[in-house]
């Protein structure tokens, strides 16, 4: 059973006994067109003139290797371009090299980190990084944790634990509490995991987008006399839209006295848990490990390719005691345990394999000189961003949002509309982010690419043509 192609002969699946030599040259071709797109990534655009036209659907017969590299080619020259220098949109930096060859490794083992078995190895490069992830940020020897696809789903692990360890999984009255300026992740959370919309409780955000600590201690007030029992309140280590940090330390404590457990949000900002470096701003990162839970996403600024993200927890048996179902297909001895029983995902890709190459890849060293660029460059771009014309609403992050001083609602929607195209037609994409209720632009200085002279290009770009 073998498709025919060209002088390329691939049998349907690699060969166990024999040379692999055909299936060689395919990964060859197929980096060979990868490399040639990178090569000159720089001189295309952030996104493509037009999306794929190519039929989707398999035909009867299987079709030539020839035909799928064409079509591999194609797809590549469609999609969206993160190495380009002016993809500034999202949290969506260009793939750390190391970890598109453990993107591969992982493919070709096909192992599956449901099960210590399936994965017997890669299991525990999962627990021990894991571990050390837990131990820089400072937690205990109970700590661990577990890697899931995204985000998302790492919040919502951490909040079903919350929940569950709390014994209010099946309560009415369970209550979430989030800032105005989480994610919207924490909405989906709360509709899967039963906790009704009047018991998702917002806290506003001061001018520097950080939790209201006297709103929020109002809120716990109000919830506890109206008979809302708290299970969890979420803080944001990074926000989306202005990369603010809340003020951690003291929402921990007051977690600690009313017994609740505390997640950090630490999707975009987290990873600065495990790099030297510091600055003013980011000195809440030293007290992450009050909390509870902690989701960190490494492909978010050090561009290990997506997805890669860990929940971080003080104590492995919570998860544990939440997920755990005995796994009764898999045949496992007692002192074993099943790393797809410690979240809501069962069979899982080994993507930890990609972290765990780039973070050896890169050192601290490598860490902190990716951290330290994004940081810097959010600074020169609001050093010359000019402020008499502009509102900037930025946080401690790599994160710039802004809008004109001198319009209104409506004439802000409009405005930014037409600079996000303009800025498109000369190959920078920045972002457009709803935000109070208007739609601002907003740059994300991710990109390890984008040069500090693009940088003064785009501000100096901005300060001569707001009013477009
Ligand atoms: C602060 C924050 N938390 C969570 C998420 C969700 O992460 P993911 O897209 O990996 O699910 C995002 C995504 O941008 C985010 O900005």
């Amino acid at each position: 059973m073998k498709s025919d192609l060209n002088n390329l002969i691939i049998d349907y699946f690699p060969s166990s006994n024999g040379d692999n030599e055909e299936l060689l040259k395919l990964l060859h071709q197929t980096s060979k067109i990868i490399c040639d797109w990178f090569s000159v990534s720089g001189k295309l655009s952030p996104l493509p003139q037009n999306t794929i036209k190519i039929i989707s659907e398999p035909a009867e017969l299987g079709c030539e290797i020839k035909m799928l590299l064409d079509d591999i080619n194609s797809l590549i020259y469609s999609s969206f371009n993160p190495s380009h220098p002016g993809s500034l949109a999202n949290l969506d930096p260009p793939p750390l090299t190391i970890s598109i060859v453990g993107d591969l490794v992982a493919g070709a083992l096909n192992n599956n980190l449901l099960a210590e078995e399936l994965s017997p190895s890669i299991s525990i490069i999962e627990n021990d990084l894991c571990k050390w992830f837990a131990n820089e940020i400072g937690f205990g020897d109970l700590s661990g944790g577990i890697a899931a696809s995204g985000g998302t789903l790492n919040n919502l692990n951490a909040l079903a634990c919350a929940k569950f360890n709390s014994g209010l999984t099946f309560d009415p009255e369970a209550s979430l509490i989030i800032s105005e300026d989480a994610h919207v992740s924490f909405k989906k959370c709360a509709r899967i995991i039963g906790v009704k919309d009047e018991n998702l409780i917002y806290i506003e955000t001061d001018n520097y987008g950080k939790m209201d600590i006297s709103h929020l201690n109002n809120e716990i007030k109000k919830s506890k006399s109206l008979g809302k029992k708290l299970f969890s309140i979420v803080a944001t280590f990074g926000t989306t839209i202005r990369g603010s940090i809340d003020p951690v330390y003291e929402i921990g404590k007051i977690c600690q006295d009313n017994n609740i457990w505390l997640h950090i949000d630490g999707s975009i900002g987290g990873i600065f848990a495990i790099s030297n470096y510091r600055f003013h701003d980011i000195k809440e990162i030293d007290n992450l490990n009050i909390a509870n839970s902690i989701t960190i996403n490494p492909q978010k600024i050090l561009g290990i390719t997506k997805t890669s993200s860990l929940l971080l927890v003080d104590d492995m048996n919570k998860l544990k005691k939440t997920f755990y179902t005995g796994l009764p297909y898999i045949d496992s001895s007692d002192d074993v345990l099943n790393r797809g029983e410690l979240g809501v995902q069962g069979s899982r890709p080994a993507e930890i394999i990609k972290l765990w190459l780039g973070l050896k890849f890169l050192g601290k060293d490598g860490i902190d000189s990716i951290l330290s660029s994004s940081i810097r460059k959010k600074f020169l771009f609001e050093n010359i961003l000019d402020k008499d014309k502009f509102y900037v609403y930025s946080g401690s992050l790599h994160i710039s949002s802004f809008e004109p001083k001198n319009m209104n609602t409506n004439q802000i929607n409009i405005w930014s509309l037409k600079l996000k195209k303009i800025l498109l037609e000369n190959k920078i994409m920045i972002s457009r982010p709803l935000y109070k209720n208007r739609f601002i632009l907003r740059v994300v200085f991710g990109n390890f690419n984008t040069k500090e002279s693009h940088i003064i290009d785009l501000a100096n770009f901005l300060n001569k043509n707001i009013n477009e």
